[in-house]
């Protein structure tokens, strides 16, 4: 019997990723794009390892693959995978901590100033013939000197503050830096921006979410920008993804939208692949960096 570890990538990585492991001696490697839960638990069967990038891995997957030692996450994020049962098998989550920090908070910078200078506005105003009609445009606003508030200070909050700084804003940072246990009983943050909170911002607040879908109550933010309590959002990550066609930020002039590719760009893409391959290889060399392993 062979005794390669037997590693299932769950939807393909980039090829700098795949090339990693292709013809590694240690390794015999299954991709898979089908991630029905039938598919997948039958693939995963004998896997010592594997990847997976925005599909679900379920209990029922996981329990499904009795070697199974090491889940590797193309991203930060782990919350499509079933952690109850990962924790009681004792698998270990590695994310791709070194990947997309900068990447996210780019992103937001662009998202800022796309809205700042109501980009879409402006734009088409010239497309469509209406250079004439500059001055009854509806004003832009400056980012210089505002105030921009971080929510959460961890990888892509540190690389945010540099770019802020750089465009003379003051900064401030919410982190409540709570240990899990804490987070668990205060009951995470979903909601954590709501009606009550919008109302309380200034008319020029513009706000971003480039983390998990959620955090912001999705109606009362749509309510609170057709009522004018802020300028705008900025939206890459949804409730429910793909969101369903009524949602109405879909339709609100004042949300600039994003299908969850903040970490889009072709340089993070091949970042991510290697090393959502690379940890698995490290995970088996017993090199993995403790830091890069969820802690569940
Ligand atoms: N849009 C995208 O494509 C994309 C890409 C990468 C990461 N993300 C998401 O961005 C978020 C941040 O990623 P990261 O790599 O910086 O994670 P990180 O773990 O390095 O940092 C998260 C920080 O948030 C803090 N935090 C937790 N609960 C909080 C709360 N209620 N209020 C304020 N702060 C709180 C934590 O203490 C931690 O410091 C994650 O949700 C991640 O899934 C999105």
């Amino acid at each position: 019997m062979s005794n390669k570890k037997k590693i299932l990538v769950i939807q393909k990585v980039h090829d700098k990723g795949m090339e990693l492991i292709n013809n590694h001696p240690n390794f015999d490697v299954e991709v898979t794009d089908d991630v029905s839960v039938e598919n997948l638990k039958a693939k995963i069967k004998d896997c010592d390892g594997a990847s997976i990038r925005i599909a679900k891995l379920p209990g029922e997957v996981i329990n499904e693959a009795k070697n199974l030692k090491i889940i590797s996450r193309h991203g930060v994020g782990y919350d499509n995978i079933d952690l109850k049962t990962a924790k009681e098998r004792d698998i270990k989550i590695a994310i791709t901590a070194n990947a997309n920090a900068v990447t996210v908070a780019e992103h937001v910078m662009f998202v800022l100033l796309n809205i700042a200078k109501r980009r879409e506005l402006y734009h088409t105003t010239v497309k469509e013939g209406n250079f004439k009609d500059r001055n009854k445009l509806p004003k832009t606003i400056e980012v210089w000197k505002k105030n921009f508030l971080i929510m959460g200070f961890g990888r892509i909050g540190k690389a945010l503050i540099k770019r802020c700084l750089g465009f003379e804003m003051n900064v401030f940072v919410y982190d409540p830096f709570v240990d899990k246990d804490t987070i668990e009983k205060l009951g995470k943050t979903e909601n954590l921006i709501n009606y009550d909170l919008l109302k309380t911002m200034k008319k020029n607040c513009i706000i971003i979410n480039a983390a998990r879908g959620g955090i912001i109550h999705e109606e009362d933010l749509d309510k609170a920008l057709n009522e004018d309590l802020i300028f705008g959002a900025g939206i890459d990550v949804f409730k429910q993804e793909p969101p369903e066609n009524d949602n109405p930020l879909l339709k609100n002039e004042k949300v600039y939208l994003s299908p969850h590719t903040a970490a889009f760009t072709d340089e993070c893409m091949t970042r991510m692949g290697v090393e959502t391959i690379q940890n698995i290889i490290d995970y088996f060399d017993d090199t993995l960096e403790k830091s890069k392993i969820v802690r569940l």
